[in-house]
């Protein structure tokens, strides 16, 4: 798929990973509905600094938790720029539970959040889009799916679910719309915690060092642009899958 001047719909796009997905595609002349919840003024300043490589920016606020809300992005989109042909679930949480402790209204939320969300806006995005415009989704998930963090049960589940889903939606799709994903390693730190957070996981991977945003930046532009490949799972990683 060429990108310029195609229409991109980001979630969780203000600040961290989802703006380095932002900037990516306006440097590669998209169009992009910056979807954020509640932060406002790091959508406001990516989007200034989306629309000085070239982007042109709608920010768009909705609470993902609340389905009454999700199709709203995708027709405020198709309205503002004309059919949104690309996708990318970025928005999550990452609450700390274990299955031990986990409440239903934790596991709830995470559910809603991490995976309701991104099968809903997909199925918007599909149904409105034109017969005869192809289509790409890319979902933001983990390599700990195959590895689960212990102290991150809901999340863990819910990732481990949007692999499942990435797969689904792509042969459900196909051949309009292709469905891949990327899957993160070691990249920033949650929030909360500091660069020494990153550095002692960076000492024990192969690569031995944290992958950063251009890494996932390359990722999606190559996704995005290669029309053969649908239901793929990119690991970004630093090889850390090869030593567990
Ligand atoms: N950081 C990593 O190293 C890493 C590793 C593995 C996987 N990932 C995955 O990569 C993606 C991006 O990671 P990140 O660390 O940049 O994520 P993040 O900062 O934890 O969250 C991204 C955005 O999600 C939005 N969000 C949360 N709850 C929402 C809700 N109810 N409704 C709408 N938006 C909501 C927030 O928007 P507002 O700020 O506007 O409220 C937030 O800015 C996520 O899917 C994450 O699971 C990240």
């Amino acid at each position: 798929m060429e990108l310029k001047g195609k229409t991109a719909i980001v979630t969780g796009g203000s600040q961290r990973i989802g703006r380095a997905l932002v900037l990516a595609l306006a440097s590669a002349g998209c169009n992009i509905t910056l979807h954020y919840n509640s932060s406002v003024a790091s959508a406001q300043r990516t989007a200034a600094e989306a629309e000085a490589l070239g982007g042109r920016i709608f920010l768009h606020s909705a609470n993902l938790a609340d389905p009454s809300e999700l199709a709203g992005i995708v027709t405020a989109t198709n309205q503002e720029f004309g059919p949104a042909q690309i996708l990318i679930n970025s928005a999550a949480i990452f609450p700390k539970d274990t299955l031990r402790d986990v409440t239903l209204d934790q596991w709830s939320e995470t559910f809603r959040v991490n995976l309701r969300a991104p099968m809903l806006l997909t199925q918007a995005f599909a149904r409105s889009l034109p017969d005869d415009m192809p289509g790409a989704v890319i979902n933001l998930t983990d390599w700990r799916t195959a590895r689960p963090y212990a102290d991150h049960f809901s999340y863990s589940v819910a990732k481990g679910a949007i692999d499942a889903f990435t797969g689904a939606a792509a042969i459900s799709l196909a051949p309009q719309i292709r469905v891949n994903a990327i899957a993160l390693g070691a990249m920033l730190p949650p929030p909360g915690q500091g660069e020494e957070y990153l550095q002692a996981l960076a000492s024990n991977l192969p690569l031995q060092r944290v992958g950063g945003v251009d890494v996932i930046a390359q990722a999606l532009l190559y996704l995005l642009g290669n029309d053969f490949v649908t239901g793929e799972i990119v690991r970004l990683d630093g090889g850390a899958h090869l030593q567990y």
